[in-house]
């Protein structure tokens, strides 16, 4: 559940389970299992859990998907590609949200943002076709004002942008990075855009992109899997959560 403070002191936490199924996978077992770890971590205060549907790799199994649509109290956000199969697949299901990635099929993670100018027509029927299924689509994008300007001529409500060049420097470069993030999440809001943000945030570097006030949700996923192994899984979502809050709060005083 979201912070009861007036708009714009609220941030919201997207849980990623995906690593939480590799681990499951790399034990060939069937611990920890993702199912349980989402609805723990919707206990521990995540508002939405996002799983990633990928091709090719998917660690999490379309039983699980399933039985977490059935079984979420929160928002559910599912992470796909614009294949054919993907698409049909989510209009199916009907999550609360999906998010649009570039596939990359060989890759561990998504790197680079979606290239919403370069594919408008094809990002455009994506979008459409899950709108029509009664779904709320995010474009996950780099933080670009071209890119930003594309996401909302082809009618998405959210963009979620890449935080992975933030995440991935330090000192001067991680500042303009960090600026290029506020620019672009003030210019996304200006065009009637809700932004999102993520991509490989953690317990050092989440508090700078938290204070952007114009950013009302952050989704994160191997930081929280990570810090679960020292001090437990519901206490690695609240301690994410509680340091998100502070910072939200703190850049309103
Ligand atoms: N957003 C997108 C589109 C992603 O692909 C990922 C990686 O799974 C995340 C957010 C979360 O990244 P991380 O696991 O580094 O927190």
């Amino acid at each position: 559940m979201s912070f009861l403070n007036p708009i714009g002191t609220v941030i919201d936490l997207a849980v990623n389970i995906d690593h939480v199924a590799t681990v499951r996978n790399a034990g060939a077992t069937v611990n920890p299992d993702p199912v349980a770890a989402a609805l723990l971590a919707c206990e521990a205060g995540a508002d939405v859990i996002t799983l990633q549907w990928r091709e090719g790799r998917r660690h999490i199994r379309e039983a699980e998907v399933l039985a977490l649509r059935q079984q979420l109290s929160t928002r559910l956000n599912l992470e796909i590609a614009m294949s054919t199969e993907m698409l049909a697949f989510a209009c199916q299901l009907k999550p609360h949200n999906v998010c649009l990635v570039p596939e990359r099929p060989t890759d561990v993670k998504v790197a680079c943002g979606l290239d919403v100018i370069g594919k408008f027509e094809q990002v455009k029927a994506a979008v459409a076709q899950l709108q029509n299924a009664g779904i709320r689509v995010a474009l996950f994008i780099d933080p670009d004002e071209e890119q930003i300007k594309a996401s909302a001529a082809l009618g998405a409500p959210i963009v979620q942008l890449n935080t992975g060049c933030y995440a991935g420097s330090v000192g001067d470069a991680q500042h303009q990075q960090l600026q290029r993030i506020q620019n672009a999440a003030r210019f996304g809001v200006q065009n009637g855009l809700k932004i999102n943000a993520g991509h490989g945030l953690h317990y050092e570097n989440v508090q700078a992109i938290a204070a952007l006030t114009d950013i009302a949700e952050l989704n994160i996923g191997h930081a929280i899997v990570a810090h679960a192994v020292f001090v437990g899984w519901q206490n690695a979502v609240r301690e994410m959560k509680a340091l998100m809050h502070v910072s939200r709060v703190a850049a309103w005083s």
